[in-house]
């Protein structure tokens, strides 16, 4: 695997195969692999000739300097895995090279209310910050195909729709959620977790289960009574938000649903300091 830190080396490295004509994926993540990345990567190896894998923790995305500070980074651990799983170039540029002469400008992309709801309301400032370092990591890689894991399904929809709105040459592919046997949707966070936190975090995954089961269009109340009433028995969390909302629009919805409308349940949780999302598809 070819390591690349600045613009220039990666621009130079991958300038041989986009000139003969071979297809670049690629996976941008904030380090810290679990096996949901190394299945982005893998999906992107079996699509592309060339798979580049960034990681970068972009400081502009942590609306909470000490998550930021804790955010992990076991460098050498996720070199080894990207290079078992066959990257062929990893991307390490440091916060200089992202933000030269501390220029940490952001882009002011208007995207409605995607960005007002859920994650954006719990996280000011946290989309701008993705969003910016996104679209920075595309003009650099410039890659044909990019891979998005569903955990962060609202920056999902903004990255759709940035790439649209911008008529960018780049193919989203959107990869659903790795999650533990247990049900725990995988996170980079989630090795924050004491043994306790760890445990009482299934809670995230086994409520938005049961809503599943429960769902029937017309109990939005009842299941959002359900999910915070689960949420107030277990002291270890703490619940950010719960939302039903519509799958492309991200409106929460509170009335009585047509079947055919996309809906989507949307969770957050605090476990003791460390933030944890999760969703699943009702229909
Ligand atoms: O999902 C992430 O890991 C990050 O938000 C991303 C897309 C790499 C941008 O920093």
């Amino acid at each position: 695997m070819k390591i690349a830190a600045t613009r220039i080396e990666i621009e130079n490295l991958l300038l041989p195969s986009r000139n003969s004509g071979k297809s670049i994926g690629f996976v941008p993540t904030m380090g810290a692999l679990h096996k949901g990345h190394i299945s982005l990567v893998s999906l992107s190896i079996n699509e592309n000739d060339v798979t580049v894998c960034s990681i970068f923790v972009n400081p502009t995305q942590f609306n909470d300097p000490a998550d930021l500070k804790r955010y992990p980074r076991p460098l050498e651990s996720d070199q080894k895995m990207l290079e078992e799983a066959g990257c062929d170039i990893l991307f390490i540029p440091s916060v200089e090279e992202m933000y030269p002469n501390n220029d940490y400008s952001l882009l002011n992309e208007d995207f409605g209310v995607l960005d007002k709801v859920m994650e954006g309301q719990s996280r000011p400032g946290h989309f701008a910050g993705m969003i910016t370092i996104v679209n920075k990591l595309f003009t650099y890689v410039n890659p044909h195909k990019a891979y998005f894991g569903n955990k962060d399904f609202q920056q999902l929809t903004l990255v759709k729709y940035f790439v649209k709105e911008h008529h960018l040459p780049i193919l989203i592919r959107e990869c659903p959620i790795s999650r533990d046997t247990d049900g725990l949707a995988m996170s980079s966070r989630n090795r924050l977790l004491s043994a306790e936190e760890r445990q009482a975090a299934t809670l995230l995954s086994r409520s938005l289960f049961k809503v599943k089961e429960m769902w029937t269009g017309n109990n939005i109340t009842e299941l959002m009574t359900f999910v915070e009433t689960e949420f107030a028995r277990e002291p270890i969390l703490k619940l950010d938000y719960f939302e039903i909302a519509h799958f492309e629009t991200l409106q929460p919805l509170k009335t009585p649903i047509s079947p055919d409308t996309p809906i989507i349940a949307c969770i957050a949780s605090f476990a003791g300091k460390i933030r944890l999302i999760d969703n699943i598809k009702l229909q």
